[in-house]
């Protein structure tokens, strides 16, 4: 069994960790060199996931009241991880997002993995800039995710999150499903897959479809306001545009690694949701 040292002790890298054979989960500061060279020296790994960074609190806005902070961690810290994985050897996977785009990508059909990003909000330059260097270096997979969904409600699950919102504006993107996520984390560590990879589910989402389901397997009394994109910021509901887009998982496919379409996954994410719900009342 590998080991696998993983840092980011939050909402992902903790469910990685909890669920990954071999996996140790750091808290160490990745912005520390010292902190990070102790880190690697006790456990002595095979190899390094890198789930930590600044996402803002409650949401991306944060970020843009807290700009040197996000830099710290999104881009200091970020290389300055890859830079001792490097000097030893290590491979490492580091976590990005499909935030990096915004609006309709040069194929229709998506985003591919080897275009060249347009971050617009801080959050996403941050995310970018780091990548932009680490995708470049020996032993590295950059995974970028989109607009996690998970099988439990939480505050950071996006089906908890659409629920809960009296106004929610319908755009199609592309989305991960998260159980799906750490078998791909898991299969490109087996694998020592570099490169870029888009752990998106295969297919498209409307937050139309998202609460339909909810309506049909969670809550059939659910109402919720629909409102234009525009109207997010023009109503103050969010400082920034958010990201929407479509991103094409072309490389995962390529090795091997097959994510379900996402009608499948969606589903079954959602009759696990509701499970949970059930049993909780
Ligand atoms: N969740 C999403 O919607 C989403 C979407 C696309 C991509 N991603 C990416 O996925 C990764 C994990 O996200 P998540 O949802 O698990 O976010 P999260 O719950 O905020 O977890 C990130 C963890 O990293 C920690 N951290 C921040 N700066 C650090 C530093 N300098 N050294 C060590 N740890 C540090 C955070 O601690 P504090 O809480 O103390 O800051 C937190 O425990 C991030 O890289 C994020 O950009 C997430």
């Amino acid at each position: 069994m590998q080991t696998v040292l993983v840092f980011g002790p939050g909402f992902l890298g903790t469910m990685f960790a909890e669920s990954t054979p071999g996996a140790i989960l750091s808290t160490a500061d990745i912005a520390n060199e010292t902190e990070v060279r102790e880190a690697i020296e006790d456990v002595r790994p095979d190899v390094v996931v890198n789930f930590a960074g600044k996402t803002g609190k409650p949401n991306v806005d944060w970020c843009e009241e807290n700009k040197s902070i996000t830099f710290r961690s999104n881009v200091t810290g970020a290389l300055i991880l890859a830079g001792v994985c490097q000097d030893l050897g290590l491979h490492l996977i580091h976590i990005s997002s499909g935030c990096i785009f915004y609006g309709t990508a040069p194929d229709p059909r998506g985003w591919l993995e080897s275009d060249f990003a347009n971050p617009v909000s801080f959050y996403s330059c941050t995310k970018y800039a780091a990548e932009l260097v680490i995708a470049q270096l020996e032993n590295t997979a950059v995974i970028r995710l989109r607009m996690p969904i998970d099988s439990k409600p939480s505050t950071r699950n996006l089906i908890t999150k659409l629920a809960n919102y009296p106004k929610i504006i319908d755009v199609e993107n592309s989305v991960t499903i998260i159980d799906d996520l750490m078998e791909v984390v898991r299969a490109v560590i087996a694998q020592k897959a570099t490169g870029v990879f888009h752990a998106v589910n295969p297919g498209s989402v409307r937050h139309r479809d998202i609460i339909a389901l909810y309506e049909e397997l969670v809550d059939p009394n659910h109402v919720n306001e629909w409102i234009n994109e525009q109207d997010l910021v023009s109503q103050g509901l969010a400082r920034k545009a958010r990201s929407n887009n479509l991103m094409q998982n072309t490389r995962l496919a390529e090795i091997g690694i097959n994510m379900r379409p996402i009608n499948i996954a969606l589903r079954d994410a959602m009759e696990k949701y509701a499970a949970v719900v059930k049993q909780r009342d």
